[in-house]
Order: C-alpha cells, then sequence, then structure tokens
C-alpha cells in the first residue's frame, strides 16, 4: 500500500526493518535520508495493540532522522467504536487512542472511520485529519459487477455508507436495526422487506469484525428467496474464522475494499488515499511558510 501510495504520488518510498529482541523489544531501521522531508507512515490499525509501539517508534525515528513532519495513513482506524462509556468505570478509549496518535503525528489521513457516536474525526484528533469515502469506489464495483441490486445496511450507523452508495449505484436501499448482545451476539429487525426478493441483495457495512452482523443479516435475506446476497464491506478485519462462516452462511460472494490486507479485497482505494496524502503534504508545506513568515 505504501508502495502504491508513493508511485501514485511520484514520492519516494523507504521500507522499515523492525527487530523483535528475544525480550519483545523492539528495534527499528529507516535506511533512507529523512532529513527536511515530510513524511507518511503507512499503517493499517487491524490488530492495534500488536503495532503500536513500533508505529509511535517509527514517527520517533523518522523526527530523530530530521523529518520536516510527520504523518500518518492509516487506512483502517482501529478504536473508533468504543467511543463512550457503556458501564461505569470503562475506558473510552477511541478518545485515548486518538489523543496518542494526536500527540505523535502531525496528521491523519484514513478512509471511513466508524464516527457514530462521535460525529467528526476533528472532534477526538487534534491535528489535521481527512477521511477518504469508499462509498464512490463501492458503487462504481456494484455498477460493474451486480446486475438489479437491493442495498441492505444492518444499523442505523451504516445508513451513512448505504444511502450514499445507493444513490450512487442508483439502487433501492433499507437499513435495518441492530441490537447488540454481546462480543458476537446481534440480533436484527425483520422488517418487511419483501420488494429485495425482485433484487440481488447486497449487503454493505464498515466493519466485519467477528462477522456476526453480516451473518445474522444473510441468513435473514435468506429467508425471504431469491437470489443470494452479496456483503461488500469497508474494513475487511474477519477475526478468526468469521469470513469462513459467512461464506457458509450462504453469502454468494464476500468483497472488501483494500484498507485491510485480505483475500476478499477487490475495491482499491490507493488513488484516494494518495490523493489525501498530497494534500496533507500541501498543508504542512504552508504551515513552514505561514512560520518563515
Ligand atoms: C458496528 O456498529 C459496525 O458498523 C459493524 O456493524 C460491526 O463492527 C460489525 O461487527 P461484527 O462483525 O463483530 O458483527
Amino acid at each position: 500500500m505504501a508502495a502504491t501510495i508513493a508511485r501514485e504520488l511520484g514520492c519516494d518510498f523507504a521500507g522499515t526493518t523492525v527487530h523483535r529482541f528475544p525480550d519483545g523489544e523492539t528495534s527499528l531501521r529507516i535506511a533512507k535520508e529523512l532529513g527536511g522531508r515530510d513524511i507518511a507512515i503507512v499503517c493499517a490499525l487491524d490488530q492495534p495493540d500488536e503495532k503500536l509501539a513500533a508505529l509511535l517508534f517509527a514517527a520517533a525515528l523518522c523526527r530523530d532522522l530530521g523529518a520536516a513532519s510527520v504523518g500518518l495513513v492509516a487506512p483502517y482506524l482501529a478504536y473508533m467504536r468504543q467511543d463512550m462509556r457503556f458501564n461505569p468505570g470503562e475506558s473510552v478509549t477511541a478518545r485515548y487512542f486518538a489523543h496518542l496518535l494526536s500527540t505523535n503525528f502531525d496528521w491523519l489521513v484514513t478512509a471511513d472511520p466508524h464516527l457514530h457516536r462521535i460525529a467528526t474525526l476533528e472532534s477526538v484528533y487534534t491535528i489535521p485529519a481527512l477521511a477518504v469515502r469508499a462509498a464512490p469506489a463501492i458503487g462504481e464495483w456494484i455498477r460493474h459487477n451486480v446486475e438489479n441490486p437491493g442495498l441492505v445496511g444492518p444499523d442505523a450507523e451504516s445508513r451513512q455508507w448505504v444511502g450514499e452508495v445507493a444513490r450512487l449505484a442508483g439502487a433501492p436501499f433499507l437499513v435495518l436495526e441492530k441490537t447488540r448482545h454481546g462480543d458476537a451476539d446481534v440480533s436484527v429487525s425483520s422488517p418487511d422487506f419483501d420488494w429485495l426478493r425482485q433484487c440481488t441483495p447486497v449487503i454493505i457495512d464498515d466493519i466485519a469484525s467477528t462477522g456476526k452482523t453480516l451473518e445474522t443479516v444473510v441468513r435473514m435475506v435468506d429467508e425471504i428467496g431469491g437470489a443470494r446476497p452479496i456483503c461488500i464491506v469497508v474494513h475487511a478485519l474477519f477475526v478468526n474464522d468469521a469470513f469462513d462462516r459467512l461464506r457458509m452462511a450462504g453469502a454468494a460472494r464476500v468483497v472488501s475494499c483494500n484498507t485491510v490486507e485480505h483475500a476478499s479485497n477487490e475495491i482499491f482505494l490507493e488513488r484516494d488515499l494518495a490523493s489525501a496524502t498530497w494534500e496533507m503534504f500541501g498543508q504542512m508545506a504552508k504551515r513552514r511558510s505561514a512560520i518563515s513568515g
């Protein structure tokens, strides 16, 4: 992803060598001259806790090697779902994570962050932040690959994605109501959606983690008869056997954007991420010229 974004922008690319010592500590090396350059570190934040130390060290190393600015391109931005204190004494990690990244990076570019109770990235991130929308690429994929689509969103949050994709794909849509009972236990309302029998059902969600949300909707849609549904997700986390379970539940096809590397990646967002990165490089240059007068 980093190499492709660099190619899109005509920028240099450098890999980071990560060495793990036997005691679990980490050492990094970037074998490139970074002095005076604006740097974009590209890191998808699935399994974030495993990556966080190396990521923060990478930002520190870039500054240490003389970078003019250090931004983060996180195609998948973790921790956005822990956006309120659900039980007394519980952490609101979306805010803590935002604070951590905001203090270590100069800017952030991501794709479709899970904005629900937190309405905008700016309300938690104190650095310039840009979110690329996956809807245009998803809409285009549907137009080229699905005949007579009817779109389904599993829950209220999904309306923002499903509504926009429906408009772009020129397809009807409906949004269900989801209740989450536990990490891997959800139920979904079943309104009258018999009209979907005339279409190819396309279920769209931003994140598939345990896959339970999509699995539940696939089974429900299957019950009305008609064509088997297609599932599209932006961020394919698919923990453990979630992907196989979804296929076995009756999904005809499961497709994702490439914000997290996965076998289902068929919708590619590097171009959009590259333009957003370019905009951030521009902002950094402007900030410097404003400071130098
Ligand atoms: C949450 O509201 C998101 O939009 C997704 O619906 C959710 O993250 C999916 O999680 P899972 O795959 O574990 O059901």
